[in-house]
């Protein structure tokens, strides 16, 4: 118990101390980004080896893990939508209906979480809402996926786990069942869930064994390499605000390992293992990056074999999308693209958005200039931002034109 008040004590001393980091001038409500950020930042510190030893968790994600959980919600239905929670091929899905009357079939968007591929779930509020109100509004059905998580599955279970769903989802008998039309289903995901659903969409349009392919995908503020881990935004917004460079290291390595070199060699953009040079062209800043967003960068090669030994899973374009050549990108679908101006993973969407319209691939594409990252995930009460919801309406008035 004394420990429990030392612990809560020490995060309101660091909390104090980290209210008052300065914020990029165009946000929105800076005060309550403030204090998001400092709770963040003073979580994130409780993984410190000798705090960790004193709070007795066993590992620092755990803590986010509790946070998180107590924003879980049931699946209740409501005038509009019949929600419920069931299994696709084993694995968890919450479903939400459109109850109004409909002739012809509808279209139908699966959505995958974000969390680093260790945290987070459907069960979140405020991605119930969003789930929600994009099956009222698009009038499609939804199927929001719960993969198994790092770090107690490991890559690739979660990428698996996944493309199940949608394999299962995507049968002749399961699409008659909800009333889906098989020419008219999207794939959707933010963060890490957009990483998920961006290698899911390569697999299925370049692989003959689905007979239906995806209408569309749609990615928001999307990772979607982790070769070069010094990407100008990486640079700029190494410290968040929200995710710092080092949380999404530290968090997102969990897939892979719970070895500590492989964050420390990532910080140091030194974790890609020698034989893996010609997957830089792909990630090429320099190339593909609009001239606005280079500003005085300069390109620099990341050094390879800084780890021994070395993770050949590194090279999988599973966890890198945009690892993959021209040839593979050709066949994707139509695509949203999402990305926010203050965050450490812009690089990656702006880079996607270049490659994809260089091969032809139809790509819309909003940048919000006073973005942060992971502001779908503040559309409720206490922590309410207006950005959450300028996010949430591109996303769905997007869906309604296209889908
Ligand atoms: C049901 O749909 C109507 C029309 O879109 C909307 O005004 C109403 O708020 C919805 N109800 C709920 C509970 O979301
Ligand atoms: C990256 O792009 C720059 C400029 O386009 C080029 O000079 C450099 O050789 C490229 N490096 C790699 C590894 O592709
Ligand atoms: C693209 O990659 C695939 C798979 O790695 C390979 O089979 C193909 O030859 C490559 N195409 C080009 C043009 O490099």
């Amino acid at each position: 118990m004394g420990y429990k008040i030392l612990c809560f004590g020490l995060i309101c001393i660091l909390f104090a101390f980290y209210i008052y980091t300065p914020m990029p001038e165009n946000i929105e409500e800076p005060w309550k980004v403030r204090i998001v950020d400092a709770a963040i930042k003073a979580t994130s510190l409780m993984s410190n080896p000798c705090i960790e030893r004193i709070t007795s968790l066993k590992r620092f994600d755990e803590l986010f893990s509790i946070i998180i959980k107590l924003d879980y919600t049931q699946p209740v239905s409501d005038e509009n939508v019949t929600v419920m929670d069931t299994t696709f091929s084993d694995i968890p899905v919450r479903l939400y209906l459109p109850k109004r009357k409909r002739e012809s079939q509808r279209p139908a968007v699966i959505f995958i979480h974000g969390g680093a591929f260790v945290l987070g779930s459907y069960k979140q509020t405020p991605l119930d809402l969003l789930n929600r109100w994009t099956a009222n509004k698009v009038d499609a059905v939804v199927v929001s996926v719960d993969p198994r998580l790092a770090p107690q599955y490991q890559f690739p279970v979660t990428q698996e786990d996944v493309a199940s769903v949608v394999k299962f989802f995507l049968q002749d008998k399961i699409l008659a069942k909800y009333g889906v039309d098989p020419n008219r289903v999207c794939i959707s995901g933010d963060s890490s869930g957009g990483t998920l659903a961006a290698g899911v969409t390569q697999l299925i349009q370049n692989d003959p064994e689905f007979k239906y392919k995806l209408k569309a995908q749609a990615l928001i503020y999307p990772g979607l390499q982790v070769i070069d881990l010094s990407l100008p935004s990486h640079q700029e917004f190494e410290h968040g605000p929200l995710l710092s460079k080092k949380l999404a290291i530290r968090l997102a390595s969990l897939h892979l390992t719970q070895d500590k070199a492989l964050p420390q060699a990532m910080m140091k953009n030194q974790h890609m293992p020698h034989g893996s040079m010609h997957l830089f062209k792909l990630v090429n800043w320099s190339t593909f990056l609009p001239e606005k967003y280079k500003k005085n960068h300069v390109y620099t090669e990341p050094i390879l074999g800084g780890l021994n030994p070395s993770y050949s899973i590194l090279l999988d374009s599973r966890l890198s999308p945009l690892a993959v050549n021209d040839s593979q990108l050709q066949n994707l679908p139509l695509t949203y693209i999402l990305t926010c101006q203050h965050d450490v993973l812009r690089d990656d969407g702006l880079m996607y958005v270049s490659r994809l319209q260089n091969v032809g691939v139809k790509v819309s594409h909003d940048h919000m200039e006073d973005g942060i990252h992971g502001a779908l995930s503040f559309m409720t009460s206490p922590m309410y931002l207006q950005l959450g919801i300028r996010i949430k309406d591109k996303y769905i008035n997007w869906l309604e034109e296209n889908l």
